[in-house]
């Protein structure tokens, strides 16, 4: 150990190091800075961890700490407080940099270093000075449009209080600064890993190396003895059920007799330290006997394969879709294309990993445990946690979180850190590293869909076929769900009058697959669109025209058979129209002999909610005439924390300081149901606007204007609003008839790129967006997500996938970065919804479903080969170039 001064925001400390000890461990553990975060696992892949050493941005974790004896530190905690920030933290904030905040304070200190050098950086030198720093929100374009807000303030030429809205600005359609937003850019919002347990127990745990196998037998013996250590749990220490259970009773917290795939729990080791924790689950010998390993699902449907799951037969799910007479619609169509579709298996890539902290409270006469994590259903995530654990007496508390794209609709590491807890009766810390946190979580499904589709002479859809098989991975989650919403928008913006449709679902020892950003559309829409494209280009005519002229119409009915009512494609495709007649010019006008350039479309008409969904939200009037609203409203980093304050002000006629948020934690919030499926704004906005009616309804009989007038009339303070869908019946078992949804987003998309065709590299250049949302609540909002589900949705055309066992960080999982970016625009439109909040809808999701399918439309318009598996890497794009003969 060697001692060192360092200078830390101004004040002097003196610190014991050891040869390896790391900055960021000096900040976060000994001084409890905690606006320094860590993603990647030390590599340097992040730059959450992100600080000023001696005025430059330094990566803390890889600083050793003996090294900068003497050296002055700032961190983003030294900048400015929430109440006093410093100019660039409220650049960021004003700019709508900060969704789900955990790279902001890195992004902050990068942008710092470059600005005290350079006030005045263009996008490029931003580009290259933040070029270490990862967001997977934002896309990196309001990030940097922060860094030129910041410069702008630094230079005197604009001032933050110019752009905050005024006092008495609308509610609806203005970028009121996020209420969460000045807390992430300050550092002082706390995520899950910053949760500090006095005497907690750290658990490190032992995984599957295989993919399936039996467990023979699991010695802890030597793993005991080790120092530090407190003890093991495995299976037979859970006390309730050991079933996490969504929909099927399938996946275990620990794994008691069999694995199922590359990462399945099986023991977890306590200790007083995460270091001796993780040396000791090295020393637990778990002896497994290897199973037959189904890879894929032509393996898992074969006759007389090993079955995953006992009780469950491989083949677990299957409904059909069959509209008109589709046979005969091919026969008589003028041109038919046929095509084998297939997506891959990919990570949701939060940023944060995947943390969670137990700890006892004391609750009247008992303990109550608490789970801290990153739960989107937090009431669910409580009673399947209880169920698992055999443990009532407990809460869930949601932490801020380092964005979840769909992860987080499972339980995750909750399971084991709660089994601990009971084990142990102490507080524990679970956090994973990055790659554990890659192997512990759920997947995005891989679709295989064999389509074909025909049109007549005039180019107008006739039929839609589409064998479409999911690899459901090694347990249920949500399975079934996520082949229904890829049926109930098979057909997507067009009025298709044929479909033959059969969707299937299939354990395999993959992965396990669950909600991704989609969650299904994505998949079987990169299908449809590409179908389209080709059919488009085989007939001759102009892909625009070909969609246009096959949207459906109010009045006809998708793919189930329910007819639309608001439907507003059409006017997104004219608006698109001089975006792409420029955009096809421009190509036409730069292509070289090496370098070809292409456009391509795709659209996205993506259902809210699903059928017979419901929420609810309390509201109370307070007593100085403001709302509180005790809503289980996750906010991961969309900006529910927004929608929630925004409408309440706008319904209730208050200023943002008079709307109360409560949505962290089962012990005080309505079960709202989960943030997924884009259904917070519809169904939450909903269902407060009728909880403010009520309480609205109460002031108005009784002349009260607080909550204690309120009460001193009789009348009750607080009111429950609700919100239910349209009756959920079953799709009908053969034809797959029935309800969806009530409302719907729609985007069109236009990817603009260039092939390399040496070399089988794609840049994009230029992705443009058409949405219409509904009723705008916050512009800024809006674009945020569609700016980062596009990012998302390039990497998912054309590097990202999981590969189990070989995925291990950033990096090779291909992250997409700030040299990757590219420019964007969003085009609005505002169809106010009849059914919607104020006239809202959601957005969430639908920002990703027509990108990959418009990035590949777009290689096929530059070099005439279609790709029909994703992503589209440079090897994938070379060999079809030579199997095309280029
Ligand atoms: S934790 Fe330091 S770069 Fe990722
Ligand atoms: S805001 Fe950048 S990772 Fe979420």
């Amino acid at each position: 150990m060697k001692k060192i001064d360092l200078t830390v925001n101004g004040r002097k400390h003196e610190f014991e190091v050891g040869d390896q000890t790391v900055l960021l461990d000096v900040l976060r553990e000994d001084l409890d800075l905690i606006g320094a975060k860590q993603s990647c696992d030390r590599k340097g892949q992040c730059g959450a961890c992100m600080v000023l050493v001696d005025g430059k941005a330094v990566r803390s974790c890889l600083a050793k700490a003996v090294k900068l004896d003497g050296s002055e530190v700032i961190t983003v905690e030294g900048l400015g407080t929430p109440d006093n920030p410093h100019l660039i933290q409220e650049a960021f904030v004003l700019a709508g940099a900060v969704q789900c905040g955990f790279c902001t304070p890195g992004m902050i200190m990068a942008a710092k270093g470059l600005l005290d050098q350079n006030p005045d950086p263009g996008v490029e030198e931003i580009k290259k000075a933040l070029r270490h720093n990862l967001c997977r929100c934002t896309g990196y374009k309001k990030i940097v449009e922060a860094v030129r807000l910041a410069g702008s303030f630094l230079r005197g030429e604009k001032k933050p209080e110019d752009l905050y809205p005024e006092p008495d600005a609308p509610m609806l359609g203005v970028s009121h600064p996020r209420p969460s937003a000045m807390i992430k850019a300050c550092g002082v919002a706390r995520f899950c890993a910053d949760y500090k347990i006095k005497d907690a127990l750290e658990l490190a745990v032992v995984r599957s190396p295989l993919a399936h196998a039996k467990i023979k037998s699991i010695d802890t013996s030597e793993a005991e003895k080790m120092p530090g250590v407190a003890g093991v749990v495995t299976a037979k220490d859970v006390k309730g059920t050991n079933i996490l259970k969504y929909i099927k009773s399938d996946r275990p917290v620990l794994c008691g007799d069999k694995v199922r795939y590359i990462g399945d729990p099986i023991v977890a080791v306590a200790a007083d330290t995460r270091e001796r924790a993780l040396a000791a689950a090295e020393a637990v010998k778990v002896e497994l006997e290897p199973l037959p390993v189904l890879e894929n699902i032509g393996q898992a449907m074969a006759e007389g394969v090993v079955q995953v799951h006992d009780d469950i037969p491989n083949m677990c799910y299957e409904q059909p879709i069959v509209k008109g007479d589709a046979d005969a619609a091919f026969a008589g169509s003028a041109a038919v294309v046929e095509a084998e579709f297939q997506t891959q298996i990919n990570h949701q890539a939060p940023l944060e990993p995947e943390v969670t902290v137990a700890y006892w409270e004391r609750d009247d006469d008992e303990d109550k445990l608490v789970i801290v994590g990153r739960s989107i259903n937090i009431h669910l995530h409580l009673g399947m946690l209880q169920e698992a654990m055999g443990h009532e007496n407990m809460r869930y508390e949601e932490a801020f979180v380092g964005g979840q794209f769909g992860i987080k609709i499972d339980v995750i590491t909750e399971g084991i850190a709660g089994a601990a807890a009971i084990h142990f009766k102490r507080p524990v810390r679970y956090v994973p590293s990055l790659a554990e946190s890659m192997l512990a979580s759920s997947k995005r499904h891989a679709f295989n869909m064999k389509v074909r589709m025909g049109a007549d002479e005039n180019g107008m859809i006739t039929a839609y076929a589409n064998d479409l098989v999911v690899d459901n991975g090694a347990y249920y989650s949500i399975g079934h769900v996520v082949v229904l919403r890829a049926l109930w928008m098979l057909a997507g913006s067009y009025n298709v009058p044929a479909l033959d449709v059969k969707g299937r679902l299939v354990y395999t020892n993959n992965p396990w697959g669950s909600a991704a950003r989609g969650a299904g559309p994505p998949q079987q829409n990169f299908a449809l669109e590409s179908a389209v494209d080709m059919l488009a280009r085989k007939m001759g005519q102009d892909p625009l025209e070909f969609r246009y002229k096959n949207f459906l119409q109010v009045g006809q009915s998708g793919s189930t058979g329910q007819a639309v009512e608001q439907w507003p494609i059409p006017a997104l495709m004219d608006a698109m129209r001089p975006h792409y007649q420029r955009a096809v010019e421009e190509a036409k006008a730069n292509q070289g002999a090496t370098i070809k350039r292409g456009v391509g479309l795709a659209c996205g008409s993506f259902g809210i909610g699903g059928p017979g969904d419901a929420s609810v939200v309390a509201v109370e009037l307070d007593d100085d005439g403001g709302v509180s609203i005790f809503a289980a409203a996750a906010d991961p980093g969309e900006g529910n924390d927004s929608m929630l304050t925004q409408i309440a002000c706008e319904v209730m006629g208050l200023g943002m300081d008079k709307v109360r948020l409560n949505t962290r934690s089962t012990d005080v919030t309505a079960a709202s149901g989960p943030a997924a499926g884009s259904r917070i704004t519809y169904m939450m906005g909903n269902a407060l606007i009728d909880g403010l009616r009520q309480i609205k309804e109460l002031m108005a009989e009784t002349g009260a204007k607080t909550g204690k007038e309120l009460e001193a009339a009789g009348k009750p303070r607080r009111c429950l609003g609700r919100k239910k869908n349209i009756e959920a019946t079953p799709m009908d078992p053969v034809t797959g008839q029935g309800p969806n949804f009530e409302t719907q987003v729609h985007a069109v998309q236009m990817a603009e790129l260039e092939v390399n065709t040496e070399t089988g590299e794609v840049k994009v250049i230029k992705m443009t967006t058409a949405v219409d949302a509904g009723t705008v609540i916050h512009p800024q909002n809006l674009a945020g997500q569609l700016e980062g589900g596009m990012d998302m949705g390039v990497g998912y055309a054309l590097r990202e996938e999981y590969v189990a066992g070989e995925t291990s960080d950033w990096r090779n999982f291909k992250f997409p970065t700030m040299a990757t970016s590219f420019d964007m625009e969003v085009v609005v439109l505002e169809t106010p919804r009849d059914t919607g909040p104020l006239g809202a809808t959601g957005v969430g999701e639908m920002c990703m479903v027509p990108t990959a399918p418009a990035v590949l439309n777009a290689i096929d318009d530059a070099i005439g080969v279609r790709i029909t598996t994703l992503p589209a890497t440079p090897e994938k794009v070379k060999a079809a170039l030579a199997g095309a003969g280029a």
